[in-house]
């Protein structure tokens, strides 16, 4: 009997150590199911996770995702992404933790009218990928991940490269350098800006841009932040070197700015020198007076949000200076 008592509490405390916060990720991943991508990381990408860094956010997806990134249906959509790059873009540090705070708002706070309005935030997450195939970045600056809360408490959505977009879908998983966040599918990698607005109903823009050279450039910049007119926010009878020269005014310079950086009454400057600014209400953005239609579309040198405007076309463009 006291043998018996000693074996099982022998094996609750194996069991307790194998599940502790004190685990290797690949150890925690297998036990938890994640078996596909554990061998997937040890495969690909082993020496990853062996750095001196912790509050890592290692974005796993469950078995039935993994399996999904393999069907036809999502080979239409993309290509196989390279194994080592599709690993490190799939693990991020969390810096508010580490003290370097680059982090998360929530609209309805800034406005007294919508307090009662659930709005989403929103976190930029650094990731692992660095390989310049994929990234043209200021020094120092890896990929990013945009982390978006629901409303009601539902679980984040993540966005990543090409517009997409992957559900988190269950609650951290404590590993010894971090967590484990499972979600509903691989992130896509970030591209150029040409590959990229095609994925987004931009195609208009896009075909502007192509004509008149204009591509080259943004495709070549180091950290842009483009808005792009939705499709149908383009008139037809209007020439394509008109259009690109306005698009210069929707292409912010120096920097991705991601929504979760955008704050009421912050001021960016253009490629065409024009300063546009950022108004907030309640969970809805505006740009230049434009309104953010989808945000958050990763690219190799910076980010992607779709508009609902055309600067010059728009009844109030925000042309201040600073
Ligand atoms: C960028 O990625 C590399 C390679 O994975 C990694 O060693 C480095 O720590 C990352 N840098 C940051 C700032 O996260
Ligand atoms: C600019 O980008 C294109 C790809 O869109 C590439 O072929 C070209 O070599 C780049 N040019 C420069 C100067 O980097
Ligand atoms: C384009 O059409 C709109 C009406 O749909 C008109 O107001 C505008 O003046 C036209 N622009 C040009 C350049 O023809």
């Amino acid at each position: 009997m006291l043998e018996l008592f000693a074996l099982l509490t022998l094996l609750a405390a194996a069991s307790l150590a194998q599940s502790s916060p004190q685990s290797n990720i690949l150890a925690v991943l297998r036990q938890e199911g994640f078996t596909e991508f554990a061998d997937f990381l040890a495969a690909s990408a082993p020496d990853l996770l062996s750095g001196p860094k912790t509050n890592l956010i290692v974005y796993a997806p469950t078995n039935a995702a993994f399996r999904r990134r393999k069907s036809s249906s999502d080979l239409l959509r993309r290509e196989v992404p390279e194994e080592e790059e599709a690993c490190s873009y799939q693990i991020a540090q969390d810096v508010e933790v580490t003290g370097n705070t680059k982090r998360s708002y929530d609209h309805g706070r800034e406005n007294g009218v919508c307090n009662e309005v659930a709005s989403p935030g929103a976190a930029d997450f650094m990731t692992f990928l660095d390989d310049p195939d994929f990234v043209n970045l200021p020094p120092n600056n890896n990929a990013s991940i945009v982390q978006k809360n629901m409303p009601k408490g539902a679980l984040p959505v993540v966005h990543s490269g090409l517009g997409d977009v992957v559900k988190v879908t269950g609650l951290d998983i404590p590993f010894d350098k971090g967590v484990i966040r499972p979600v509903s599918g691989l992130f896509s990698l970030p591209r150029l800006l040409s590959f990229t607005l095609p994925f987004l109903g931009t195609d208009k823009a896009l075909a502007a841009l192509d004509e008149t050279g204009l591509i080259n450039d943004l495709d070549n910049r180091t950290g842009i932040t483009f808005l792009a007119p939705d499709d149908r926010a383009i008139p037809n009878n209007i020439s394509a070197s008109v259009l690109a020269e306005i698009l210069r005014r929707h292409t912010i310079v120096g920097l991705p700015v991601f929504t979760s950086d955008l704050r009421n009454g912050d001021t960016y400057q253009t490629l065409a020198g024009t300063t546009i600014a950022v108004t907030v209400q309640c969970a809805n953005v505006f740009i230049g007076g434009a309104r953010i239609l989808a945000g958050d579309a990763i690219i190799k040198n910076g980010v992607v949000h779709t508009v609902d405007k055309v600067y010059h076309l728009s009844s109030s463009p925000s042309t201040q200076k600073h």
